[in-house]
Order: C-alpha cells, then sequence, then structure tokens
C-alpha cells in the first residue's frame, strides 16, 4: 500500500530556513512583490532571489510554475525552488504548485514556506496527491521517501484546513493502489479483506461471500464470477457520521478485479488493461476510506461487486437467460458486457436494504464512452437533474472531468430480447447509453441516480494534474466535495 508522505507544520523560523539541507519553496507573486519569507531568503542569498525574480525567467512563468535556485550562496539548502504564485492565487494553481514540488523534490526532504498565501492547504494537498507513485511490485522496494515540513505563521491553522483534503489524498491512494494493482495480486479475496482492514478506521464492513450471495439472489452478478477459479463477493461498507436514521447515500461500484471478456473473449491487444476494471469499486472504495478518515458528518454506505470474468468450462455462454435479483430475465448475448451484470444486482441489493436517499455508481463500464469522451470526461447519466446538477458542480470544482449524457426510451428498446426480458447488450452504436439504460432498468422510481461510466479516467497512459501516468483516483474528490456540500448537515 502506499501510505501518504507525512507531512508536519511548524512555525516559521529563519535559521531552520537557513540550515534545511534538502529543497526549499517559497513563493512570489507574478510582479516580483515578496513576502516574509521571500525576503528572508533573498537577505539570505544576497540578493540572489531578487536577481531571478526580476529576470524574464520568472516573469514568463505562470501561476503555479516553478523555477529553481540550485545550491544557493548563504543556505544549506540544495535549492530553492521559487514559485509563482500570488497571496490570493486559484485553488487550482496552488494545487498546481503543489504538483509541481512534488515532482521536483525526488527524495529530497522539503521545506515548503507558505508565506502570506491564503489557502496554503491547497499547495499541501496538490503535493500529497502528486506525491505517489506505485511501487508494491518493484523487487527493489519503495525509494526513501525524504518528508514535507510546512512553514507558516499558523502553522495550526494549516494544518486544521490541510487535514480533511489529506484525508481525500489518501483515500485517492487507496484508488489508485487498487486500481493499478495486477489482478494476481488483487484476487477477488485479496480486495475484499484491504476492505475489511477498514474496520481499524471505523468502518462497519461485511463481506458478503458466494453462499450468501446465492441466497439473496445475485445470480446475474454470480454469472460473471462463475468461470473463475476465485470466489465472487459482494462488500458492503458503512460510514454513519451523520444523523441517526437519517437515509444514506449509496455508492455502488464495479469491481472485475480482471476482464478477459470471458466466452466472448477480448482480443489480446491491451487486454493487460482490464486489471483496471474494477476501478468502480476502486473509487467507492477510497471514498468511503476518506469519509471515515475526516470523520464527516454524513451516512453513506458503499457496496462493491467484486468479480473475475474468465472463461472456462464453468464459464457463462453467450445465449443464456439469467434471473437478477429483482426478478427479470436477461439474455446474455455477449459475456464481455458483464459490469452491468454485477451492478445490476448490487444497485437492486442497495436500494432494497438501505432505501438510500439517493445512488451513484461508478463503473469501468464500456469502450463506447471512451470513443465519445477520451480520457477528459468521465460520461455522467442521470434520472434526476438537481442531483446531477450539484455532482456536475462538485466535479467542476474540483476540476475532474464530467459530462453528462442523455438517456430516453429509444435507447431503452434495443435492449429488447425475443426470449427473456432483456438483454445485455443494445448493439455498437450508443453503447454508453444503451449500458446506461440497461443499469436504469434497476433503479426504483423514487430513487435519484447518476451513472459514472469512468472507462477513460480512472486509468491513463499520461500524468494527469496531480497524478503520474496510471491510476488517476479520478472521482473521490469530486464525491466526496458532494458528499460534503450537500450530505453533511450541521
Ligand atoms: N471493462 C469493459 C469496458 C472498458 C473498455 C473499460 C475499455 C476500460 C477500457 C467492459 O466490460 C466491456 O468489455 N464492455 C464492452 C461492452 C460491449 C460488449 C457491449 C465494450 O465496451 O466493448
Ligand atoms: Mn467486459
Ligand atoms: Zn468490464
Amino acid at each position: 500500500m502506499t501510505a501518504l508522505t507525512p507531512m508536519s507544520f511548524v512555525q516559521t523560523d529563519i535559521d531552520q530556513i537557513a540550515g534545511h539541507a534538502g529543497r526549499v519553496a517559497v513563493t512570489v507573486d507574478a510582479t516580483g512583490k515578496m513576502n516574509p519569507s521571500a525576503r528572508r531568503i533573498n537577505k539570505l542569498t544576497k540578493g540572489a532571489l531578487e536577481r531571478l525574480v526580476q529576470s524574464t525567467k520568472f516573469t514568463d512563468l505562470k501561476p503555479g510554475d516553478v523555477l529553481s535556485m540550485g545550491y544557493p550562496t548563504g543556505m544549506a539548502a540544495e535549492a530553492v525552488d521559487v514559485v509563482q504564485l500570488a497571496n490570493n492565487a486559484d485553488v487550482h494553481d496552488l494545487r498546481k504548485a503543489g504538483a509541481n514540488l512534488a515532482k521536483q523534490r525526488g527524495e529530497a526532504d522539503l521545506l515548503v514556506l507558505t508565506g502570506g498565501l491564503r489557502k496554503s492547504a491547497e499547495l499541501c494537498f496538490g503535493l500529497a496527491m502528486r506525491d505517489y507513485s506505485f511501487e508494491d511490485n518493484k523487487s527493489k522496494g519503495k525509494p526513501r521517501k525524504g518528508s514535507v515540513t510546512v512553514m507558516a505563521s499558523t502553522p495550526d491553522e494549516v494544518k486544521a484546513a490541510a487535514e480533511p483534503l489529506l484525508a481525500i489524498a489518501d483515500g485517492a491512494f487507496m484508488t489508485r493502489d487498487l486500481t493499478n494493482e495486477p489482478a494476481n495480486v488483487l484476487t477477488t479475496t485479496e480486495f475484499a479483506d484491504r476492505l475489511a482492514a477498514m474496520k481499524s478506521i471505523g468502518l462497519e464492513v461485511e463481506v458478503l461471500d458466494d453462499a450468501k450471495l446465492e441466497k439473496l439472489g445475485m445470480r446475474t452478478l454470480l454469472s460473471v464470477g462463475q468461470g473463475s477459479a476465485s470466489p465472487s463477493y459482494v462488500v458492503v461498507m458503512k460510514w454513519n457520521g451523520g444523523k441517526k436514521g437519517t437515509a444514506p447515500l449509496a455508492l455502488v461500484g464495479k469491481g472485475v478485479v480482471f476482464d478477459t471478456g470471458g466466452i466472448s473473449l477480448k482480443p489480446g491487444a491491451g487486454m493487460e488493461d482490464m486489471t483496471m476494471d474494477m476501478g468502480g469499486a476502486g473509487v467507492v472504495s477510497g471514498v468511503m476510506r476518506s469519509l471515515a478518515l475526516r470523520k464527516a458528518k454524513a451516512n453513506v454506505v458503499g457496496l462493491v461487486g467484486i468479480v473475475e470474468n474468465m472463461p472456462s468450462g464453468t464459464a457463462t455462454r453467450p445465449g443464456d437467460v439469467i434471473k437478477t435479483m429483482k426478478g427479470d430475465t436477461v439474455e446474455v448475448i455477449n459475456t464481455d458486457a458483464e459490469g452491468r451484470l454485477v451492478l445490476c444486482d448490487v444497485m437492486w441489493y442497495a436500494q432494497e436494504q438501505f432505501k438510500p436517499a439517493a445512488m451513484i455508481d461508478l463503473a469501468t463500464l464500456t469502450g463506447a464512452i471512451v470513443v465519445g469522451l477520451g480520457h477528459e470526461n468521465a460520461g455522467v447519466f442521470s434520472n434526476n437533474d438537481t442531483l446531477c446538477n450539484a455532482f456536475l458542480k462538485a466535479a467542476g470544482a474540483e476540476k475532474e472531468g464530467a459530462w453528462r449524457m442523455p438517456m430516453g426510451a429509444g435507447y431503452d428498446k434495443l435492449l429488447e430480447s425475443r426470449i427473456a426480458d432483456m438483454k445485455n447488450i443494445g448493439g455498437r452504436n450508443g453503447g454508453a447509453v444503451t449500458a446506461a439504460q440497461f443499469l436504469g432498468r434497476f433503479v426504483k422510481d423514487e430513487t435519484p441516480w447518476i451513472h459514472l461510466d469512468i472507462a477513460g479516467v480512472a486509468s491513463v497512459k499520461e500524468e494527469t494534474a496531480l497524478a503520474p501516468k496510471g491510476a488517476t483516483g479520478w472521482g473521490v474528490a469530486s464525491l466526496n466535495r458532494l458528499i460534503s456540500d450537500h450530505y453533511e448537515g450541521e
């Protein structure tokens, strides 16, 4: 597991700045006007900082960009990282600055002088989020990571503001680790075990095994896992930080630890990427973790369906008809459209068991959403404008791309089956929408619902604003914001 870099918050101290042996970060605004910390460094370096910030090298920078001064005279530091930032900088410039510092520092101990930054906690968040690399399966072990010390005139205030943000980063790290992990390591049982371990941070965790799922009638979920040697699970995580008796928000995640396609086998090229097909369950797990760590005042229940989609003598065949927990029957035309078969049972169970105030499911559900939206936006489908707009606003504030897609009866019709209540695919065209329509059939009228198709954003080949290549943790911050804005009553 990748731990968050520990961060300590200390009172500004001129001797500590002068004697710090790693890197020292200081902020200067675009005009070159210096805050007291910058003035101290300028004095220590006999005017070198001032000369630097007056050069075009500095004046050409954009907010959040960093220019480094190597081996500054008068200081013990190996470098001073000069960050272009105004005191009232925008949240995303602050996060970008933090991310740049994380990339820059390598293994060095970093001392961050917050100067007069109004929201320095956001810089800490960017730093924490970007200070991630997935080293668990490298034989040389983890590289030594230096410490991060945040220096401020009111360190307790900065710490108090940073703590809930660091809880979100910690949750996002869990999402990324789960999503990056190969399927021979993150087996279905290992996944369930990692979630059960979150009891130690105050979550209530219940693991439903094959026998229990069979009893509950989750036949379509089980039909996806039945070709695998690994057992299937549903894991229920509860965080009851809100008023007793308030209906919870339900988060439901697709947790296919590996998707071969089953008997409708996927082509070989790129199949290794299907280790990330549990990304939706990864986000649900990460959100639950951050809610517990920041002791959110909300009632939220997270449910994940954990299965492996393998071809074998016991696997589901194309043409099989399976009964869902709801009671509707599904003709499985393509065993590679398995995510919806997992989700429909878990979503039904979530509503029957918890009567949620709203339900949001997350899934790496379709290649079609990647064709439509690329890697910039997740597809958002909803039966409720109020809930949907609230989510889009939260995602916008976190700069996690999210774009609403249409739904409608015309799409739904494409799921009609000759021999069962529905087929599990609607054809190539509008594939992300027909997948959403399938899920929509398992949403009760009274349940406000959002489906997030995160196939394009859960794991990407290029680095993003706050993550290196690979799993992004997309959605953990947005869902936390949605919860704090709308589900955390006073
Ligand atoms: N897990 C895949 C979707 C996916 C594709 C996720 C690319 C991440 C990146 C899903 O189970 C799947 O195979 N969907 C099929 C559905 C089709 C058979 C209707 C697809 O999109 O091709
Ligand atoms: Mn599939
Ligand atoms: Zn899949």
